[in-house]
């Protein structure tokens, strides 16, 4: 009788004793598109993981495949050492995975208390419990020092950098906190007030060590202030995996241009 072969096991990735998450060998397409290329990644217990790259290069088809938003189309997801097949954003919650959207999913016509719980509203007897609903989001948003009108407020009514800051709350503070937090360009729309807010936020989670963190950012200094590693992906293919304490903005932005001029001279090649 043949046994499985051990291909994926857990030894071959060196410290994956301690990972979290693996992702190994993943691929994504979407009809004629090829968004990923054989991804390999892994991400450390209480580790914050900067996964940087050019618009286009997959980051956030990346993460939708690892909050369980869709499937990989060949690959392997490993979570806590363990195979796991995501079927959906639901299911990969309630394994701890917890992702906010680059599109946010907010719900622009319900009050700022209202979306905080989306979905998951904390119920007395069954019963949703509004009173409570708007005290702990109003001690959330303070604790982030996420200033608002109200927490009766609209999202409609509220800036870019306000709604990004609510989505942030909603998943950092849901219960059970997650294992696995997922941050598609949290600093976006934000201004640097905002920006340093959720920064300062990820700095607690990362002191308090009780959850791993990937985080998309664009800002190379922003990204190596917060995280232990970076990836960065080019093309759909993961081409660096550092340490930040052992690279530089400098470094990633000379990876990034050296990838431009290539581009630009393939495609002059191509034109002439
Ligand atoms: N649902 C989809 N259908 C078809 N192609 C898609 C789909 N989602 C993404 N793609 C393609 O996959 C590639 C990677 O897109 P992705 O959104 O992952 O990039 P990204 O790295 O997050 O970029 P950005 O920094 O601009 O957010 C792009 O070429 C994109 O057009
Ligand atoms: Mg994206």
């Amino acid at each position: 009788m043949s046994e499985e072969t051990p291909d994926t096991a857990p030894a071959k990735t060196a410290g994956s004793g301690q990972d979290i998450l693996r992702v190994e060998n993943v691929s994504k397409r979407y009809g004629a598109v090829t968004a990923l290329t054989d991804i390999n990644l892994r991400l450390g217990k209480g580790e914050v993981l900067g996964l940087i790259g050019d618009n286009g290069a997959g980051k956030s088809t990346l993460l939708k495949i690892i909050c369980g938003f869709q499937p990989p189309t060949t690959g392997q997801l490993y979570l806590d050492g363990q195979p796991v097949n995501l079927k959906s954003v639901d299911h990969a919650r309630s394994l701890g995975i917890d992702a906010v959207y680059q599109d946010l999913a907010l719900v622009n016509q319900l009050p700022v208390y209202v979306n905080m719980f989306l979905n998951r509203e904390p119920t007395t007897g069954g019963l949703l419990n509004v009173r409570n609903m708007k005290k702990l989001a109003k001690e959330r948003l303070d604790e982030m020092g996420v200033r608002l009108p109200s927490v009766n407020s609209l999202v409609a009514e509220l800036s870019g950098g306000q709604r990004q800051a609510i989505a942030v709350a909603r998943s950092v503070f849901a219960q059970p906190q997650p294992k696995i937090l997922l941050l598609d360009e949290p600093l976006a729309a934000m201004g640097v007030k905002e920006g340093t807010i959720i920064l300062d936020l990820v700095q607690k989670l990362k002191e308090q060590g009780d959850v791993s963190i990937i985080i998309i950012a664009h800002n190379y200094g922003q990204v190596l202030d917060v995280c232990d590693r970076v990836n960065m992906i080019q093309g759909g293919q993961i081409t660096f995996d550092k340490r930040s304490a052992d690279t530089s903005a400098t470094e990633l932005t000379d990876l990034v241009v050296a990838e431009y001029r290539r581009a630009l001279e393939e495609r002059q090649q191509e034109a002439s």
